[in-house]
């Protein structure tokens, strides 16, 4: 059988991971892949420019679905994705991560008893405050194909009772450092640009909720990255969210130094140059980790554990780092080929 999958994607974090496994599922031969993009980031800098850099495929469909709250921008892309889905009559649904368009994405196949399948399976905060956590519990627990990064996610989903369709594939964010790396490294100049010395600077992202919503607990990251600013100089590319967060509240940096959000290829660039990383961000622990640097996370917990026990990462509400070790669970930068032999079995 040539099976047709349909992914879904529409935050930036998944232009990341679709550009890894998406190459490898269009040079599989006997298999489509329908590219639907839900719309929920939208700015040049927070979608098209991922589109270009990492060559992802334009999408099939855009449904221009962004804002509102939880569930207006989760109904509507419910309602979209439902007829598309009906007309597209994919054999899988393929969804990455735990954003509003994940859940709604697997949701609506779930829903059409199309199977889904679901990059970055079994990671958990154990913070059900956080919309990302309600997110994943969910849409694992309507998934048939269980793609799980880490050996910890497989036991998370254990622990859910479960444990057919799980398998530990390894970190398709591994893949897709491994493929720009070298071409970040040669053709950004963004360093130089923004007049920053190799290893004499930090990099920090501030973005979720938690940090973003509460004005309190945002003027105190703020302070808390401003003083390390005093220390090191610090470059922070602003999340609309947390951009709209701070005028809202008249917070402002006094050393922290902010830019536009940057593209995946000037990222990795500012993280390869830079001394350490401070970020809430799930994927840029490891991208940290990937580039040799140490994370200092802003939350109270990660679902990155692994990088916290091999004292890559720690918690900022926590003094010090473990004992440093390679990680090995992200796997060797062949997770969307181990994504495409299980997909590719499971309709032979
Ligand atoms: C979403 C994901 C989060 C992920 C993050 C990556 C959910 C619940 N959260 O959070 O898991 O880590 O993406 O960035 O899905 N905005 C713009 N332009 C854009 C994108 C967003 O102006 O291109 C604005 C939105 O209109 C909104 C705010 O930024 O006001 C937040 O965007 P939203 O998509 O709701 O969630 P994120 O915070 O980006």
């Amino acid at each position: 059988m040539n099976p047709t999958i349909l992914s879904v994607v529409g935050a930036r974090p998944q232009f990341v991971k679709a550009a890894a496994v998406s190459r490898v599922l269009r040079a599989t031969p006997g298999l489509t892949e329908i590219l639907v993009h839900t719309g929920q980031h939208h700015d040049r800098e927070m979608s098209d420019l991922f589109f270009e850099e990492l060559e992802i495929p334009t999408p099939a469909y855009h449904l221009a679905i962004a804002g509102g709250g939880h569930g207006d921008m989760t109904g509507r892309m419910l309602m979209a994705l439902e007829p598309l889905m009906l007309a597209a009559k994919p054999d899988c649904v393929l969804v990455y991560g735990d954003t509003n368009s994940t859940l709604a994405g697997a949701l609506a196949a779930a829903k059409l008893q199309i199977p889904v399948a679901h990059v970055e399976a079994g990671l958990r905060s154990f913070n059900r405050a956080m919309p990302e956590e309600i997110n994943r519990v969910l849409t694992d627990h309507v998934s048939r194909w269980l793609l799980c990064p880490t050996p910890a996610s497989i036991a998370n989903l254990a622990r859910e009772g479960i444990t057919a369709g799980a398998i530990h594939v390894g970190d398709v964010m591994f893949d897709a450092l491994l493929h720009a790396r070298g071409r970040s490294l040669r053709q950004s100049d963004i360093a130089a640009r923004l007049g920053l010395p190799a290893g004499g600077y930090d990099v920090a992202t501030i973005h979720r909720a938690e940090n973003t919503d509460d004005p309190r607990q945002l003027a105190k990251v703020c302070a808390y990255l401003d003083a390390h600013a005093r220390e090191r100089p610090m470059i922070l590319p602003l999340h609309p969210r947390t951009r709209k967060a701070m005028a809202a509240n008249n917070i402002a940096f006094s050393t922290v130094r902010t830019i536009e959000p940057v593209g995946y290829i000037d990222m990795v660039a500012l993280v390869a140059g830079a001394g350490q990383v401070f970020t809430d961000s799930g994927g840029l622990q490891k991208e940290a980790y990937f580039l040799g640097k140490p994370c200092v996370t802003l939350r109270g917990e990660t679902e990155w554990v692994e990088t916290i026990e091999s004292g890559w990462n720690r918690l900022w509400t926590v003094d010090g780092f473990a004992p440093r070790r390679a990680i090995p669970d992200y796997g060797t930068g062949q997770a969307a080929e181990t994504i495409r032999d299980v997909l590719v079995a499971a309709f032979a």
